[in-house]
């Protein structure tokens, strides 16, 4: 199942808002919808946000097709600013924005309009198709983790519908049961936005997977009764020392990893890899409506008049996670991220 894909002459995409009620797709022809349907998380999951940002420059690129090549790169200068002010803390948004720049500047002061939209649209499928290989093969080293039987418990969705294709986490799932393991997943609900419930819950019954949804707060329990081999979460961005920026309620999952004796393993690909940020601390991390808090389903769960607090991410310090899952393996303390992109960059080059 693709998330997001270039169709024709525009980008569509599933509307995750919609799920699990009714598979539906947006349609979008402009930058500025891209813009709104990752703002309003019609799409999400970092690399999913990323792929369709790039999708959007290649929409930009295409609606100034015929200017000049000085206003085509104001518009695709504006393009950029305004996809990259929609969400904060996923990397690989900024990182695909950079990424497709640097790809159509290599084309040179010459290049007309309509080259620099062909250049822009090949850069944004090339991140989508390499999104789709990247974690199939992370799934593939993470499976190697996985025992012939495991109950394994996730945190928010870091699936397919967070991706282009296969997802982080649960590609290590999907892997490990192609393979022929018993794999039986706990899905933490996910409050406040119920990634869990809604997406988790929906694409592993999809592929047949046994799965238990779960309150966040039951998951104490479980670890505590022994219910628990392994816990697999993505993130949104890997800063250098390893430490790990997903979904709000990781860092206490990984906490609760931690006392009973349970391996914490993040899966993502290279792309949410930030060396260029040393440590989790200096993350920005999102803070959505309160709204999202203080009611479900359009219904109030509080008092008229309180308010709410409402983060987005948190952040799992290195120390907690015993390994990261990327493309190129498995990775175990002390991590050096800057290590990985680097191998990664020279292994590309040749
Ligand atoms: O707010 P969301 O739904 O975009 O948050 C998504 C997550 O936190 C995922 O775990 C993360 O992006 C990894 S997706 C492979």
């Amino acid at each position: 199942m693709r998330t997001l894909d270039w169709v024709d002459d525009h980008l569509r995409m599933i509307d995750q808002r919609r799920l699990p009620y009714a598979l539906e797709y947006l349609e979008l022809h402009r930058w500025q919808d891209v813009a709104t349907a990752i703002a309003d998380m019609a799409v999400r999951g970092a690399p999913a946000i990323g792929a369709a940002a790039a999708f959007g420059l290649a929409l930009a690129a295409a609606q100034a097709s015929g200017a000049e090549p000085a206003d085509w790169w104001r518009g695709f200068d504006e393009a950029a600013a305004g996809l990259a002010a929609t969400r904060p803390t996923a990397v690989n948004l900024v990182w695909a924005l950079q990424r497709v720049r640097a790809a159509v500047a290599a084309l040179g002061a010459g290049a007309t309009a309509a080259e620099l939209a062909r250049a822009t649209l090949a850069e944004a499928r090339a991140i989508a198709a390499e999104d789709a290989a990247a974690n199939a093969a992370l799934g593939t080293h993470g499976a190697r983790l996985v025992p012939a039987q495991a109950r394994i418990l996730t945190h928010c969705n870091a699936g397919s519908l967070a991706t282009v294709e296969w997802g982080t986490a649960l590609a290590v799932v999907y892997k490990a049961h192609a393979a022929g393991k018993q794999v039986h997943v706990w899905v933490d609900e996910t409050r406040p936005r119920q990634q869990g419930a809604r997406l988790t819950a929906w694409e592993l019954q999809r592929e047949g997977i046994p799965l238990n949804l779960i309150s966040d707060t039951a998951a104490g329990r479980l670890f505590q009764t022994g219910q628990v081999d392994l816990v697999v979460v993505g993130a949104d961005r890997i800063a250098a020392n390893g430490d790990v920026v997903n979904k709000i309620g990781t860092y206490t999952v990984a906490l609760l990893a931690r006392e009973h004796g349970v391996p914490f393993y993040v899966a993502a690909p290279i792309s949410t890899l930030d060396p260029a940020t040393p440590c989790g601390a200096e993350v920005p991390i999102e803070e959505r409506s309160a709204a999202e808090v203080l009611q479900i389903n359009g219904q109030a769960i509080g008092p008229a008049g309180v308010t709410a607090a409402n983060p987005a991410f948190d952040v799992t310090p290195h120390r907690l996670v015993s390994a990261i899952i990327t493309e190129r393996g498995i990775h175990r303390p002390p991590y050096d991220m800057g290590a990985v992109v680097a191998a990664a960059g020279a292994e590309e080059r040749g």
